[in-house]
This record gives C-alpha cells, structure tokens and sequence, in this order.
C-alpha cells in the first residue's frame, strides 16, 4: 500500500504532507507519542477516514501508478482491510466466539464455518479457553485479545493493527508479534501502530511519526 502526500486537517492540521509505503509481506512498525497521528494514519491507510488531500492507495507500483483508492465514498473499508481497533470496538453482551464469528459472517460465511474458524482464531491467541465468555466479563488483556482474533481471522490482505500489544504481558506480546508475522508470510500488508520499542525491534520495517510528519 502506497500513501502519498497525505494530509489530515480536522481543526489543526494533524497529518503534515505524510509519504509512506506498507509493502505486502512486510510487518511495518508505525510509532510516535501519544497524539502524533497514529490511529489517524490508520484510519485513512483503512479507509475509514478521508484524507483532506494526499491519495492512499493499494496495488499501486512504486511509480504510485495502478492502484485502488483506500477511500471508497463511504467511510466503510474496502473488503481486503481488517482492523484490530485502538479501543477493541467489541459487542459487550456477545460471547468472545461471537464476537470473532460476526467478522467472518458479516463476510458471507455460514454460521458453523464462522463459529468452526473463530475458535482456531481464539486459540491463536491462547483464549481457546473463553469463547463462551461474554466479553463484558474479560480482562482487558483478555478482551485485547479477543479483538486480535476478531481482526486476524478473516485472512485480510490489508491487517492494520493498532496498539494490539499494549494491554500484554511479555509472553502475549511474543504469541501477538509472531501471528503478525505469520499474516505477513501470507502475503498481508501488515501494519501496527505502537509505543513499544520491544515492537518495533520485532517489525521488518519502521516509520516514525511526531506531530504529524514522518521522521524517520
Ligand atoms: N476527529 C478528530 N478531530 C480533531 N482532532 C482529532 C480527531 N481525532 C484525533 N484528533 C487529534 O489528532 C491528534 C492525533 O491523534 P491520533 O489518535 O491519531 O494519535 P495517536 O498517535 O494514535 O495517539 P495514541 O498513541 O495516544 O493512540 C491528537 O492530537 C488528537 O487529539
Ligand atoms: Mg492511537
């Protein structure tokens, strides 16, 4: 995915002419204080937001030719992208299963193939053991991951993963890090925004954001 000269202004500006490419088969780090315009930089690589002006892009080659808009009119992401939101965005009533099922219904699945891959999904992430829970009654470590396994399941070609890691202990952070890996070797453009350098060291590429603009 390609994103060029992209600017954000909601007020302030708070993305400041932002190039950056998220190659496919690639686990890249996307890092910053709080407030740089992580989660802002996702949303429109997600095309959840409309950048104010810039084009994200994906498929595009390197001459930026060829690609599909990320923003397809709507504020719905194009089929391809899956999300593992700041804020988890789980239903609080629904069980842990239910809530991995639903990504994959809302995708044309049966319900008994949906629910059949959302317990491998749970088990990913070491919560085999909490598919019935209601989510309202997890931990937020739990529940954290319980929305990885709501945004890894569908096998998306675009998987932007925002803070999956900060509710974690090491060892969760270690089964997290290597299932990002494996949505790379799939072939993913994979993402993940974080403020853990353990993280970043783990990722194969690094973009660096501080109010705004790329640094690095
Ligand atoms: N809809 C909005 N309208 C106005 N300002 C916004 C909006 N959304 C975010 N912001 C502001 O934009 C800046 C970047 O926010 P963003 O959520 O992208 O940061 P972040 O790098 O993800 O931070 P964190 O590490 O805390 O998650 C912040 O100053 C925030 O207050
Ligand atoms: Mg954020």
């Amino acid at each position: 995915m390609r994103l060029d000269h992209i600017t954000y202004v909601a007020g302030r500006t708070l993305l400041d002419d932002v190039s950056v490419s998220f190659p496919a088969g690639k686990v890249t780090a996307l890092s910053g204080p709080s407030g740089s315009g992580k989660t802002t930089l996702l949303s429109i690589a997600g095309g959840l937001l409309q950048a104010t002006s810039g084009t994200a892009e994906l498929g595009s080659g390197p001459d930026g030719q060829g690609g599909q808009d990320m923003w397809t009119g709507s504020g719905d992401p194009r089929p391809e992208v899956a999300f593992v939101l700041q804020v988890y965005g789980l239903v609080p009533i629904l069980s842990a299963r239910e809530n991995v099922s639903i990504a994959l219904r809302a995708r044309g699945a049966s319900p008994a193939d949906a629910d059949e891959a959302a317990e491998a999904a749970l088990a990913r992430f070491g919560i085999a053991d909490l598919g019935e829970r209601q989510v309202e009654e997890l931990s937020g470590g739990q529940m954290q991951r319980v929305a990885c396994a709501r945004g890894f399941v569908v096998g998306a070609g675009v998987l932007l993963a925002d803070e999956p890691t900060s509710e974690l202990d090491e060892g969760n952070r270690g089964v997290v890090l290597a299932e990002l890996r494996e949505e790379a070797a799939r072939g993913a453009v994979v993402v993940v925004a974080t403020h853990d350098p353990a993280v970043v060291e783990a990722c194969d590429l690094h973009i660096a954001l501080d109010e705004g603009r790329v640094v690095q």
